[in-house]
C-alpha cells in the first residue's frame, strides 16, 4: 500500500514537473508572456534591456505591417523614420477600435539623415486596457542611438503622452495598412 502510494506521489510530481517545464518552454521568447491575446507573439518584451534586444534582432520587420518606405518623420522623431504596427493594432484599426487593445504595438525606426542604417528606435506599447488621460496605459521608449545608455523609458510619460494624446489613443501617424 505504503509503496503504491509512493508511486503515485512521485507520478503526480513527474507529470505537474512536466507541464510546468512545458509551460516554460513554450513562452515566447520574444514576445511578452505578461500580455495574452490576438498575436501574443509579436507583441515586444517590456523590459528595457530584453526590449533593446529585441529590436535588434529585427523579427518585428518580418511580422509586422510596415509603412512602404523610409520618409521624414512630422514630429520630433529623427529625421527619416519607418514605422512598424504588430498585428493587435492592425486588427483593431481593421475593426475600426479608437481605443486599441491590450498588446497593441509600434515600432518606429529612426534613420535621422540617411535612408539605409537604423540609428534609434521609438516603441509604443499599450500596456493595460485603459489608457488614462495621460497616457498611463501605453509603455514608451525611446532611444537615439541604438543604446540604452540615454534611452527614454517608462509608462505614461510626459515627454512622450502630452503630444501624443491629442492622436487616436495615443498613435499619431496617419498610416494605416
Ligand atoms: C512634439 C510631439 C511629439 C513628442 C514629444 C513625441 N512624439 Fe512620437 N510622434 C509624433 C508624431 C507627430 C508622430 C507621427 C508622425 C511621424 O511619423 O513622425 C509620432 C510617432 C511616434 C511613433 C509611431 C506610432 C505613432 O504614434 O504614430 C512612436 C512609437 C512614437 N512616436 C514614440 C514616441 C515616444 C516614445 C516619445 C517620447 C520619448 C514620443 N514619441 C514623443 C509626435 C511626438
Amino acid at each position: 500500500m505504503k509503496r503504491k502510494i509512493v508511486t503515485c506521489v512521485c507520478l503526480i510530481v513527474f507529470v505537474v514537473g512536466c507541464s510546468w517545464m512545458a509551460d516554460l518552454l513554450s513562452v515566447p521568447i520574444q514576445g511578452s508572456p505578461e500580455i495574452k491575446g490576438r498575436g501574443e507573439q509579436d507583441i515586444p518584451p517590456i523590459k528595457k534591456k530584453q526590449l533593446l534586444r529585441w529590436l535588434k534582432a529585427g523579427n518585428y520587420r518580418e511580422t509586422y505591417s510596415a509603412e512602404s518606405e523610409v520618409h521624414e518623420s512630422t514630429g520630433p522623431h529623427g529625421g527619416n523614420v519607418r514605422t512598424y504596427y504588430n498585428s493587435v493594432l492592425v486588427g483593431d484599426l481593421n475593426d475600426s477600435k479608437t481605443i486599441f487593445s491590450k498588446g497593441a504595438a509600434m515600432v518606429k525606426e529612426l534613420y535621422f539623415e540617411g535612408k539605409e542604417d537604423v540609428i534609434g528606435y521609438a516603441v509604443m506599447i499599450k500596456v493595460r486596457k485603459n489608457s488614462g488621460n495621460s497616457g498611463q496605459g501605453w509603455l514608451f521608449y525611446e532611444s537615439f542611438d541604438g543604446t540604452n545608455k540615454d534611452a527614454i523609458f517608462g509608462r505614461g510619460l510626459s515627454e512622450c503622452a502630452d503630444c501624443h494624446s491629442v492622436g487616436v489613443d495615443f498613435l499619431r501617424s496617419s498610416f494605416r495598412p
